[in-house]
Parts: structure tokens; C-alpha cells; sequence
């Protein structure tokens, strides 16, 4: 398979993305994430990568439910609207090219780099792992194995980009320019919050999962914090500070404007604004449910996507590989010289 396959005469710079295996996707990922990496596609060399490596450095002990989590991840990319015909959608470790170039990588970095970078800082108490440490040349090695120009990240990543940049300048100053100097890709996402009005995570138990049923959709938003002055019908809310409201600028473009106004009067109250926001986002939803429920009965259509997804990475991966070895006189057998 080459990369022929995933190309239109358009597509001139290469994005590389990856997401963590965390299983069923909820409507933060989907709006934070994959539909900006969904918008992409059409426009670049796309590869979507499941970091199932970087889940280890947290979850290492625990694996038996990983097998599942990459799965899942995968049929809500897929319901979601990555289409494999235009961008590959695989799993890091079955490039195994990941971790050759995670090793190589790891010669050019000091170990003081790693410790000072917040995200290690934050976590080295709990999680003090070699693995962990270098979590972000791992990271590196993902976005620099394409010769991605460019990542969507959101902020919190911002350190691990500018970490693969400076790898990549490293090397190619140490050895010959191989690498291009890959860039962060910041989009302006819209704030989803969850249930209890903090960000929506599925490890707070407080997310709208795609997978949902709409009768859970209904029963979740009901559960929702909205303002907390607006305790009975006729009280007057302010939109400003209402998750549900946030979640109508979404879903509900057409009726938000429509809402403020006799939500601040009191004439709107919460359990019907919920209900006019449960039937839009349950109908926006629809088409990912079905196509969802369709992949969850064929898992081998899901399989062979990861699998022709990783032929086409490794093809890239190789061929940057080929480049590496070469410039670091390390290619023995093929070179006279
Ligand atoms: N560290 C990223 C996160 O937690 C996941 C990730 C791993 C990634 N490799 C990547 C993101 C390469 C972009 C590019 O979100």
C-alpha cells in the first residue's frame, strides 16, 4: 500500500495527530478534537495514531481492558467521520518504527530537559517510571517518524511540540537535515463542560458518551448543573454561566439567541431548556450512533482498517527510517561509503 492511497493532488504537508486509548468517545473529544482532525483530512497527508505505548506509562499493570479501549476509540473515530480512504488511522505499536526512533531519540535530550517539563513535574510523585520520563520522546519520535509539518494539540501540549521541534533541529544539525521542524496546530475549540461544570471527562463521571442511548442523553442533561439562583420555574438564569447553555451554542445554533432572553426572564425554565437541548444534540448525534452501532457489529471491518492504516504508516515510517539510519552511518549493509 503506498501513500498514494490517502493522497489528492491538494495535500502538500503532513499532520500527524494521536489520542490516547481511553475506550467510547464523548461530545468533548468529538468537538475538541476529531472534528477539527476530521476537517483536516481532506487537506493534508493525515495520519491518526492510537497511542496505545504512551497509555502504557500510565496504565502499564492494568492491560486486560487496553485491547478493548483501542477498539472502542477506533469505531468513534470512525462513526465520527475519519475516513480511512483519506487519512490512515492506526495503532503506534504496530509500527514498531515508534520505538526505534523513541530509542535514537532519547541520545538527544538531557535528563534535566525532561524532569523541569510540567507534565512530569505535576505526576513524578505517583508516576516515576523511565517509561514516563520520556513519554514525550516518545511523543517526538510519533510526529517527527511522518515528517509532520504540523499537530492539532490543545495547549496543554504545547511543551511536547516545541520538545519535537528542538529533537529535530538537534538531530539534523548533529547528523544531516532529515526531519522537518514539525508545529503545533492550536484551533479554537468550543468549552464543553461537563454535568458538574467541570471540564467533561470521563474519569469525573461527568460526560455525554457517543455511544449513549438518547433516553441516557435526556437523563444526564437533566442531571446537569445549570445557574444555581435559578432554583424554581419563574426564576430568572443567566445564560453566561450555564454548561447548558454552552452546549446550545453548539447543538443548537438556530435556538440559542432564541433561549437567552426567556431564560434571564424566568419564563424558560431548566427542565424544558435541557429537553429543547436533549432532542437537538440527540438528533445531531443520530447519523454517529448509527454508523456506530453498525462497526460494533462488524469489529473485523474496524480490524482491517487498523491493519491497512498501519501498512500505509509503516510505509512512510520506513522510508523516514531508511533517511535516519543513513545520515547516522548506521545504515551497514546498503552503504559503500
Ligand atoms: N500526549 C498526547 C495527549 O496526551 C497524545 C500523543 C501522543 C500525541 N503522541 C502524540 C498527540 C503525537 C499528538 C501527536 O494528548
Amino acid at each position: 500500500m503506498t501513500d498514494s492511497a490517502i493522497a489528492t493532488p491538494k495535500k502538500k504537508e503532513t499532520i500527524l495527530s494521536g489520542m490516547q486509548p481511553t475506550g467510547s468517545l464523548h461530545i468533548g473529544n468529538l468537538e475538541g478534537a476529531l472534528k477539527n482532525w476530521i476537517r483536516l483530512q481532506d487537506d493534508y497527508w493525515m495520519f491518526c495514531c492510537i497511542v496505545d505505548w504512551h497509555a502504557l506509562t500510565a496504565s502499564w499493570k492494568d492491560t486486560k481492558e487496553l485491547k478493548n479501549r483501542v477498539f472502542e476509540m477506533a469505531v468513534d473515530w470512525l462513526a465520527s467521520g475519519l475516513d480511512p480512504d483519506k487519512c490512515a488511522i492506526f495503532i503506534q505499536s504496530e509500527v514498531k518504527e515508534h520505538a526505534e526512533l523513541h530509542l535514537l531519540f532519547s541520545m538527544l535530550i538531557t535528563v534535566p530537559t525532561l524532569t523541569r517539563l510540567p507534565t512530569y513535574a505535576e505526576k513524578k510523585e505517583s508516576l516515576d517510571s523511565y517509561g514516563f520520563l520520556g513519554y514525550p520522546v516518545l511523543q517526538a519520535a510519533d510526529i517527527c517518524l511522518y515528517n509532520a509539518n504540523k499537530v492539532p494539540v490543545g495547549k496543554d501540549q504545547e511543551k511536547h511540540i516545541w520538545l519535537a521541534k528542538d529533537i529535530a533541529q538537534r538531530f539534523n544539525t548533529t547528523y544531516r537535515k532529515v526531519f522537518v521542524e514539525p508545529e503545533a496546530l492550536f484551533t479554537t475549540i468550543p468549552l464543553i463542560l461537563g454535568a458538574d461544570k467541570r471540564k467533561m471527562s470521563k474519569s469525573y463521571d461527568n460526560h455525554i458518551p457517543l455511544e449513549y442511548t438518547e433516553k441516557q442523553t435526556e437523563k444526564r442533561l437533566r442531571t446537569y448543573f445549570t445557574d444555581p439562583d435559578k432554583l424554581r420555574q419563574g426564576d430568572p438564569g443567566r445564560p453566561e454561566i450555564c454548561p447548558v447553555y454552552l452546549l446550545h451554542q453548539i447543538y443548537s445554533p438556530d435556538h440559542a439567541e432564541a433561549i437567552a432572553p426567556p431564560c434571564r426572564t424566568g419564563e424558560l425554565g431548566c427542565v424544558d431548556c435541557k429537553m429543547k437541548l436533549a432532542a437537538n444534540l440527540n438528533a445531531a448525534l443520530a447519523p454517529i450512533r448509527d454508523r456506530r452501532a453498525d462497526l460494533v457489529k462488524h469489529p473485523d471491518t474496524v480490524w482491517d482498517v487498523l491493519t491497512t492504516g498501519a501498512e500505509r504508516a509503516r510505509n512512510r515510517a520506513q522510508n523516514v527510517m531508511d533517511k535516519v539510519r543513513s545520515a547516522m552511518k548506521m545504515a551497514y549493509r546498503k552503504s559503500k561509503k
